[in-house]
């Protein structure tokens, strides 16, 4: 099926402050399905993901647990890792912002672009940053002083930086994002940033900070040509999307993979993408990513999920007791990927015992039981299109719309055999009773094959048991 096409995706880089929760998970299932479903096209995929580790909050963290920066960063990297091989997320790299082989030459070289352009000018700055956004923000952002994000008071910061003349891409910018050469999903925060630009316009970004006296050595990227300051962490952070493809030192990777199809972010992280980001690229002279995806938020109690907050749903709790593939159905299909959803543990159990225990695990195994006891084997169809409804949604990001049109499948599926009762037909009529379950088997055989992209595992049992004509093993199986 290959078609010589490339797909390039990336997940934002995390805040290794923590170890990860549903939110993290939700990005990285999201951009996993994706990435799995240009697998299945037929496109030469590469989905990067890593960590965004030259971070004040990160030390604070190390620090209250009386670690070394570095080594705590090691820890929480191992612990994302294993998430990643639990929730079976096909990243082709893992990248990490304190890797002075495969990130530093590249974030350094970017930076020397827009040195070359002329847009990197220093000056003296006054400001308050908030820790929490790791970012300067102002006072008409406060609520009694206080982010109202992160519920902290944020610090007051005099110092030199370096600034990035981001104001200088701004009309550029805003039409580049109007006519969809940057497309951003949904539309609804296209209008955000498109209104954003118009009222507010873009400033120029605080792009350093002066290298932190306690801050160890092999964290902190410096600014070429000048050691007492390290990159402000989100244009090192940003610059992971090329550097990761080896932009500055192998091009190899990045010949192939630039520009990236779609960064998926959470709507948190927007500014930063859809304006700082691009601003960068335009100034070394680089094309954009070609579309942003930008999903809304797991809440808990009804407030952004996050460790600041202290309200996470720990995704390893509902990991041990349901899997990992009901912990990808759960995200895929119930949060809706535009808007904020609260996730609940209740939640969670009602649609695994109705859409996966008593759902697809149920149905696969009736119909494969009537398969197994009434047919020699079954024919799989060679080659399976995908219905049109589900390419269409999964070019527009919709990936839970995409996984409905496969429940409904499912539900048809279901309907089918409670209506026909083949059971009783092949009694009466064995041949039609025979024909009959046979068309249901190549049904659940296509189902399977449309499941891939979400839940992995799950797809491959399913065409395995119609290969073999054989009953799967409980599907969904609960600890
Ligand atoms: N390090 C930056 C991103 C740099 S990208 C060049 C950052 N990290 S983060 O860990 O705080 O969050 C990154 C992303 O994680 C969010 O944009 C979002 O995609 C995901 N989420 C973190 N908490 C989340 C929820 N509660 N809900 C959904 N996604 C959330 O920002």
């Amino acid at each position: 099926m290959s078609n010589e096409k490339k797909f390039y995706i990336t997940t934002p880089i995390f805040y290794p402050n923590a170890k990860p929760h549903m939110g993290h998970a939700y990005t990285v299932v999201l951009s996993d399905c994706l990435a799995r479903y240009h697998r299945l096209v037929g496109d030469s995929t590469y989905l990067l993901s890593g960590l965004d580790e030259n971070t004040q909050k990160m030390v604070n963290s190390a620090r209250a647990v009386g670690k070394e920066p570095l080594e705590f960063l090691d820890g929480i990297a191992s612990i994302f890792k294993n998430l990643y091989t639990e929730l079976d997320i096909s990243n082709d790299q893992f990248i990490r912002t304190t890797d002075r082989k495969a990130h530093w030459p590249g974030a350094q070289a970017l930076w020397q672009k827009l040195v070359d352009s002329g847009d990197i000018y220093k000056k003296s700055y006054e400001g308050l940053y908030c820790v929490g956004h790791e970012a300067f923000v102002t006072e008409k952002d406060l609520v009694d002083g206080k982010c109202p994000d992160h519920a902290t008071a944020p610090e007051f910061v005099k110092e030199e930086n370096y600034f990035f003349r981001l104001s200088r891409y701004a009309q550029q910018l805003r039409e580049k994002i109007a006519s969809d050469e940057l497309h951003i999903f949904p539309q609804s925060r296209k209008n955000e940033i498109l209104s954003f630009i118009d009222k507010e316009g873009l400033d120029d970004v605080s792009f350093s900070r002066p290298r932190k006296a306690d801050w160890p050595k092999g964290l902190g990227i410096p600014v070429p040509g000048d050691d007492s300051q390290v990159m402000y962490v989100w244009c090192d952070a940003l610059s992971n999307y090329i550097t990761a493809l080896g932009y500055g030192r192998n091009d190899e990777l990045f010949k192939t993979f630039w520009p990236a199809d779609v960064h998926v972010i959470g709507k948190d992280i927007l500014r930063f993408h859809a304006a700082i980001w691009p601003g960068m690229l335009m100034s070394a002279g680089l094309p954009l990513p070609k579309s942003l995806m930008v999903h809304g938020l797991i809440l808990s109690g009804g407030k952004k999920m996050s460790k600041t907050l202290g309200n996470v749903i720990d995704s390893q709790d509902l990991l041990t007791e349901y899997g990992a593939e009901a912990v990808r159905y759960y995200l895929a299909r119930h949060v809706t990927p535009f808007e904020d959803g609260d996730v609940t543990p209740e939640s969670f159990k009602e649609v695994y015992n109705a859409n996966l225990a008593n759902g697809l695990g149920n149905l696969a195994a009736r119909v494969m039981k009537l398969a197994e006891t009434h047919l020699e084997k079954v024919d799989v169809p060679e080659l399976v299109e995908l219905p049109p409804e589900y390419v269409e949604a999964f070019e527009k990001f919709e990936i839970n719309r995409a996984f409905d049109i496969i429940f409904s499948r499912v539900q048809a599926l279901d309907q089918m055999i409670t209506q026909t009762e083949p059971f009783k037909l092949v009694k009466t009529d064995l041949e039609a009773g025979k024909k009959l379950i046979a068309d249901m088997a190549k049904e659940l055989y296509r189902i399977g094959h449309f499941l891939t992209p979400f839940l992995p595992k799950t797809a491959e049992k399913i065409k395995e048991a119609v290969r073999t004509n054989k009953k799967p093993e409980t599907l969904f199986p609960r600890k």
